[in-house]
């Protein structure tokens, strides 16, 4: 919701789409508290914070960051990837280097409360992928501004205590977010390795272009991959897409995912669908 407001705020006072999405998930990435995005967010295996995240505008331009350390606010640096560098990814220790190059400060994103429940959890070093709204989120956000023009931004800390060097769907164009200033457009939350596997995001807005609603496309977009992993129950994801008209869709595999919606006509959380009841 704060996330929302923000960015809401920011179309509100003539910002553009752009503006709105990066200034929306920042207000995330900053929020301690939130132990899945930005600073105090969980570590990977070894301890590290490594962020991951990806901006992309109605022109289809598009900048990520992946796995960085020691940044509040990845989605700026991804942002300033795609506006001052001829290149779309930044991986680790570069995307870092850059950072600084840009202004950002060193800060280190391990909280008293993560790096406890880090102690708490080496104590027996156990790995499970499977991903819920206690374990693990992302914010994806869509917005149309005043314009009629679409961007999209989409950030997070991956999967708590993974594999150092792991990478998600959060920051690759395509899988954790993509935009069609003609279409619409799309992100995703969940098992990362699984929206990679299936591009999600663009699917989804592939399947609009074909003429699906956006709550058509996300049911799609979760049946494709239900599809490859047939009878496993162990895992969540869930898509959120927006087309051209400003509708709006949500799908996941399991009951629980919600999203918030804001547009003239005042704004609500909406509960989605989901694949398994
Ligand atoms: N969807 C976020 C991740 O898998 O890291």
């Amino acid at each position: 919701m704060n996330a929302t407001n923000k960015a809401w705020e920011v179309l509100k006072s003539g910002g553009n789409a752009l503006d709105a999405v990066e200034q929306g998930v920042r207000v995330e990435e900053a929020d301690e508290t939130n132990e899945t995005v930005g600073k105090g967010g969980r570590p990977d295996r070894d301890g590290n914070v490594t962020l991951d995240a990806c901006i992309m505008d109605k022109d289809g331009n598009c900048g990520s960051v992946v796995c960085m350390e020691n940044i509040v606010h990845p989605i700026s640096v991804a942002r300033k990837v795609m506006e001052e560098t001829p290149h779309i990814i930044l991986a680790g220790k570069g995307a870092e280097k850059f950072a600084y190059e840009q202004g950002f400060k060193k800060e280190d994103l391990l909280t008293e409360s993560t790096k406890k429940q880090y102690e708490e959890w080496l104590k027996k070093s156990e790995y499970e992928t499977t991903i819920n709204i206690e374990n693990h989120d992302t914010i994806g956000m869509l917005a149309i501004d005043e314009k009629g023009d679409m961007a999209g931004a989409c950030t997070t800390s991956g999967m708590a205590y993974k594999v150092a060097g792991r990478v998600g769907d959060s920051p690759i164009i395509g899988a954790g977010l993509f935009i069609d200033n003609e279409v619409g457009g799309a992100t995703a939350t969940g098992v990362g390795e699984e929206v990679i596997r299936t591009v999600g995001s663009f699917l989804i807005v592939e399947l609009m272009r074909q003429g699906k609603s956006p709550q058509e496309a996300c049911e799609e977009g979760v049946k494709r991959i239900m599809k490859k992993n047939e009878g496993r129950k162990d895992f969540q994801i869930g898509f959120l897409a927006i087309n051209k008209n400003g509708e709006t869709g949500g799908y996941c595999v399991h009951p629980g995912f919600t999203y918030r919606e804001y547009s003239e006509n005042g704004h609500e959380n909406r509960k989605v669908t989901s694949f398994y009841e």
